[in-house]
């Protein structure tokens, strides 16, 4: 399915660039090397970089070790 009629994104390349590290809907264009134009798709690839971000709790912190309160933990 088409995202950015103006750019002929689909879904697969969308996906590829946020899963290539692309976070936020610029990044999105520049990974795909697109311009955005009319600027209608950015609603939706803004809810698929919501949909594939990793969910708060669901797993580590990047930056943060895996248990930052190890003391406090074992108690
Ligand atoms: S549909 Fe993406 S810029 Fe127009």
């Amino acid at each position: 399915m088409y995202v950015c009629i103006c750019n002929a994104l689909n879904t697969r390349t969308v996906n590829q660039a946020i899963d290539d590290g692309a976070e936020t809907v610029g990044q999105v264009y520049k990974a795909c090397g697109a311009v955005p134009q009319c600027g209608k798709c950015k609603c939706t690839i803004r809810e698929m970089l919501d949909d594939r971000a990793p969910r708060h709790g669901t797993g580590p912190i990047p930056g943060m070790p895996a248990d930052p309160l190890p003391a406090f933990n074992a108690a």
